[in-house]
């Protein structure tokens, strides 16, 4: 019989590389707690009308890429392909916008899309997302880029950009599309092409082949086609980004995968990816929270791809996960032994130090092994000798020092060796 995997596109997070999943996760989260942004957790399902509505029918998400089922009561739920939506479907449902203003919020977890496994792209991915609500305001949009920038930052990335456009508003679109399906309509396009274009025309900027982006060089683009008061909205973008320290490469051609983006629009490329190199996006939506039935206000936010930030880090070759494992161990030889080391890893924790001893019978050496793997700097070993002598030898495993100690001093003194 063969053994169950897990399924195709996804992956499991193991230790010791789950510690730098975590090291991204944290870092790439602490810049929005230290602005203001509160944590939320909604389900990792919703309706299917959440995303069908929110994301929009044009999108590959939508139509091809959704993990979409009937629950056992009849319900077409929807495994989240982002987090933007539920996100947004709850901050209608609690009536958010009657607060104070921005809603500034954050959450981490699952998303699911049935796309073609490949490096970097899988099934199931983890985002860290955040979204600011029910202001529009070009500095807020500033301080959102600004933010994810500073994720990748404190992370030590350095070989990444950002690619910055404005998409326009619901009054600048409409007449640009007009200029762009007649466009489209002189290019030699196959149906399938030509029915996404009827839908969403902005999408065929997007197509990757080769045979269509040749006939897209003279295509009308958006940021010639702003409105006096997007351009306005877009150039004070810019200006708060620059009293940031933030740069950008200007994207004119930068088309989305999910349909909800008005005005400023972004994304986080990475150099050392390959095909897979976007580590976040995301946008402005003035009209997502309206197209779900809310109130008609405005939010921005963006979502960053950890596992892919994850292989950005990798790929620069950086050590983010240097605190993880723990600092001091414990090898017990004999059942007297192994109650001294059970209390004093108890004490150890307690008292906050990362600590650790072995389980089953290791033996001296199989112990000893374990000690060194554990990542700890210093060990107690006891053996039966020692405790008739009322000591426990205090071990430097960097420098294979060793001294013995009073039992009773032991708990202080493998303190003060780990911290010092
Ligand atoms: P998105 O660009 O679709 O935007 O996804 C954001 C990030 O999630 C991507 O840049 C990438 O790093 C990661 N990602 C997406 N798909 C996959 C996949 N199949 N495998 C691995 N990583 C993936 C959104 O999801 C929007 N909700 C962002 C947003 C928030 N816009 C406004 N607010």
């Amino acid at each position: 019989m063969s053994g169950l995997t897990a399924p195709k596109g996804t992956f499991d997070v193991l230790p010791p590389e789950s510690a730098r999943f975590l090291a991204v996760r944290e870092t790439l989260t602490a810049p929005l707690r230290r602005a203001g942004y509160g944590y939320v957790e909604t389900p990792v399902f919703e309706h299917t009308e959440v995303f069908s509505r929110g994301v929009g029918e044009s999108t590959d998400v939508v139509t091809k890429e959704m993990y979409t089922f009937d629950d056992r009561g009849g319900r077409s739920l929807t495994l989240r392909p982002e987090l933007t939506a539920g996100l947004v479907r709850a901050f209608i449902e609690h009536r958010l916008h009657t607060g104070p203003l921005p809603v500034k919020l954050w959450t981490v977890g699952s998303a699911f899309r049935y796309e073609r496994p490949q490096a970097g792209r899988y099934r199931h991915f983890t985002q860290v997302d955040m979204e600011a609500l029910g202001v529009d305001d070009p500095a807020l949009d500033a301080e959102v880029v600004a933010l994810g920038v500073q994720g990748f930052r404190d992370l030590g990335l350095t070989d990444f950009e950002l690619l910055l456009t404005s998409l326009g508003d619901a009054t600048d679109r409409p007449p640009y599309r007009e200029k762009l399906v007649e466009y489209l309509e002189k290019l030699d396009l196959d149906e399938e092409t030509r029915r996404r274009a009827e839908i969403n025309p902005l999408r065929v900027l997007d197509d990757k082949r080769p045979e269509v982006q040749a006939q897209l060089d003279d295509a009308p683009l958006m940021v010639d086609h702003l409105s006096d008061a997007t351009r306005a909205h877009y150039d004070a973008v810019r200006q708060h980004l620059t009293d940031l320290g933030v740069t950008w490469t200007e994207a004119p051609r930068l088309v989305r995968g999910l349909d909800y983006y008005t005005k400023t629009t972004f994304e986080f490329v990475h150099s050392g990816l390959g095909a897979q190199s976007a580590i976040g996006g995301g946008g402005r939506y003035d009209g997502l929270s309206a197209a779900l039935g809310g109130p008609d206000v405005s939010g921005i936010g963006y979502a960053v791809g950890v596992d892919r930030t994850l292989l950005a880090v990798q790929a620069e070759g950086l050590d983010v996960a240097a605190a993880a494992g723990v600092r001091a161990f414990v090898v017990p030889l004999g059942a007297e032994a192994k109650r001294l080391a059970v209390r004093l890893v108890g004490q150890l924790r307690q008292a906050g130090v990362p600590a650790d001893t072995v389980y089953g019978d290791r033996g001296l050496k199989g112990a000893m092994r374990a000690a060194e793997r554990s990542g700890a700097s210093h060990a107690v070993v006891v053996g039966e000798r020692d405790l008739a002598d009322g000591v426990g030898q205090l071990k430097d495993l960097r420098t294979g020092e060793q001294r013995a100690v009073p039992v009773g001093d032991l708990f202080e003194a493998l303190r003060t060796a780990v911290s010092a």
